[in-house]
């Protein structure tokens, strides 16, 4: 099994969860193998590889004997692919391509690939079905979606390609600058340490958000099953609209059962942010139907555990 991007906040809680089901997993990720992250992977027992996508010898080597791809790795952040679209799309676009020749010259029998909800764009005709993505608004959604494009047309009759279009997926080990849940451990921190939590515009924005042991979960079920499943696009949600006030308040109630003394400080409203989308909420009926699989953990389970995650430091 090769995991792209395995070093990363999702790759980290897949590779786990995969060594554990007694997978032998390779992973190629641009993150130096001294560093904790991947050191924590190479000391449960991953083939560590220190390599970037966009080289292809990079990749067959990292994935020498693997029949299995996951592929997670890509240039993650919105505003660093508006600053620097061309590095988004070497990444994102030319490094798919790449894992695409892989496959397609290996004995790989099933992709399954990280696409995102940012290819929904600002369509907020929710329970959004998979049939209405296409109005990309940065970079790094185009790239998502014409990885999507590349990878049912240019891959051929096997592997069997999973797109996963994730959606705000939070959970331990979530880098607090990172584009997509970071809202959550974000909140989390500044309550934790007496700052006030900052929300822009009045709150009631609201976001679907997914535990990444759930992710993960869905990732393996698809991995060990699923052979006669055909290559399609699946949102991976809970199907559970969340406004941003809500959330808050689930960490307030987390965090102050929890007994430390933590006083919650005042809630920073600042105005909205331009582009910020209204709601945004996955049908997840294709997902459920065609893998037998769904979502396990609540936010209020998800965040508890976050809660108490962070407290152990
Ligand atoms: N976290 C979310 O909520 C979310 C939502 C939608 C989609 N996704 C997608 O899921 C995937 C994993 O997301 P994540 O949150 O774990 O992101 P992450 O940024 O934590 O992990 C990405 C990993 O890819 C690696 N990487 C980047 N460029 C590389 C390259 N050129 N070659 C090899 N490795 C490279 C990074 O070092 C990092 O370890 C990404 O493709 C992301 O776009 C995530």
């Amino acid at each position: 099994m090769l995991v792209t991007g395995g070093a990363g906040f999702i790759g980290r809680s897949l590779v786990k969860e995969l060594l554990a089901n007694n997978f032998t997993v390779s992973v190629i990720d641009t993150v130096s193998s001294s560093d904790k992250k991947a050191q924590s992977l190479i000391q449960l027992g991953a083939h560590y590889y220190n390599g970037d996508i966009r080289d292809l010898p990079s990749i067959e080597q990292a994935g020498e004997g693997c029949s299995h791809i996951v592929h997670l790795a890509a240039q993650t952040s919105v505003p660093a692919s508006i600053e620097n679209p061309k590095l988004n799309d070497e990444v994102n676009l030319n490094g798919t391509l790449n894992i695409i020749k892989y496959s397609n010259s290996n004995n790989i029998k099933k992709v399954v690939f990280a696409s995102s909800a940012a290819v929904y764009g600002n369509c907020e005709d929710v329970p959004l079905v998979e049939e209405s993505a296409g109005s990309c608004l940065s970079p790094y959604a185009e790239s998502k979606f014409q990885n999507e494009k590349d990878l049912l047309s240019l891959i051929s009759k096997e592997p069997r390609v999973h797109i996963l279009r994730f959606f705000n997926v939070y959970g331990p080990g979530q880098d607090t600058n990172s584009s997509y849940a970071a809202v959550i451990p974000s909140f989390i921190q500044r309550i934790i340490s007496g700052q006030s939590p900052t929300i822009f515009g009045d709150g009631s924005q609201s976001r679907d958000f997914i535990a990444v042991s759930d992710v993960v979960d869905l990732i393996t079920h698809i991995l060990l099953n699923s052979n006669n499943t055909k290559n399609g696009v699946y949102n991976v949600a809970t199907q559970t609209e969340t406004s941003i006030n809500e959330l808050l308040s689930l960490i307030i109630t987390s965090i102050s059962q929890t007994d430390n003394g933590i006083k919650i400080p005042e809630i920073n409203y600042q105005g909205k942010r331009s582009g910020d989308i209204t709601s945004s909420c996955a049908d997840i009926s294709k997902v459920v139907n065609s893998f037998g699989w769904s979502p396990k953990v609540s936010l209020a389970q998800g965040i508890k555990s976050l809660v108490e995650f962070e407290l152990r430091g």
